[in-house]
């Protein structure tokens, strides 16, 4: 999954020096991101000219806290790589206001747009902080996690008490004007909302089922989080014979 994926975000960058990239934090993209630092480190893959934008940042953390996304983004990636602290961008959680969310898709316009959008997938279905029942039509601003994700997000942390509730995140809207996006999903905790949002109804209990209505997503998943599709032969049938007509 992370070789495929980085395989897919290298062509980006090496097309357009210029990509403007979204990225995820958790678990799931540690595999690519450790992938592009090899590819930076043995082809030279050159970050320099590259615009990064975060889907989310907890509200309430400073954004130097062991814990923040903002933290998270500079241990794994940004300082192994030659990104320009200036073309980073990821919401501010510490001083949350509604104009900052604002000022997050103007500037996500300015530079044209995203090019290539990484996501991973909650269990619940959520992307980004998109919990159940997020309009997917619903631009950055601030979500109150599901206890869920709060559950899934404590083994971060010393003591769940410590997770935040609150989260500043793009919406499923902002999330579906990329250019091109990449879903990304391994495990068996992911089989089920994997199966929700490529096979199952476009729902807003489901907000990863919005990328059935985009033009250009790839799902990359392990057959772990493939076990319960039902087209999954045909899925694979479709790789084995895969075209290079874009
Ligand atoms: C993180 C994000 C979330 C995660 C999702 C899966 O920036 O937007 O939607 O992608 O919660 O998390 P992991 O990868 O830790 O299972």
């Amino acid at each position: 999954m992370s070789h495929e994926s980085a395989i897919i975000v290298a062509d980006q960058i090496r097309t357009n020096p210029k990509t403007v990239l979204g990225l995820a934090t958790g678990s799931t993209p540690l595999g690519l991101y450790n992938e592009l630092i090899k590819l930076h480190n043995s082809e030279g893959l050159d970050f320099s000219n590259v615009i990064s934008f975060n889907l989310d940042e907890y509200v309430g953390l400073p954004k130097n806290h062991p814990q923040s996304y903002n933290t998270f983004m500079f241990k794994t990636l940004f300082s192994k790589i030659n990104i320009k602290q200036k073309n980073v961008h990821i919401p501010n959680g510490s001083s949350f206001n509604l104009k900052e969310c604002d000022k997050y898709e103007s500037l996500i316009k300015i530079y044209g747009g995203i090019d290539l959008q990484i996501l991973g997938i909650g269990s619940d279905g959520h992307i980004a902080f998109n919990e159940p029942s997020s309009s997917l039509g619903s631009r950055t601003r601030l979500k109150t996690l599901t206890e869920k994700t709060v559950n899934d997000n404590a083994r971060f942390f010393d003591n769940i008490s410590n997770v935040p509730k609150y989260a500043v995140t793009m919406g499923v809207g902002t999330i579906m004007e990329a250019r091109k996006i990449l879903l990304l999903a391994s495990g068996d905790s992911k089989a089920k909302p994997i199966t929700k949002a490529i096979e199952g109804p476009i729902s807003s209990m489901c907000s990863a089922s919005a990328i059935q209505m985009h033009p250009k997503t790839i799902v990359i998943v392990d057959e772990a989080a493939a076990k319960n599709l039902k087209e999954k032969d045909y899925y694979k049938w479709v790789y084995r014979n895969k075209t290079n007509i874009n």
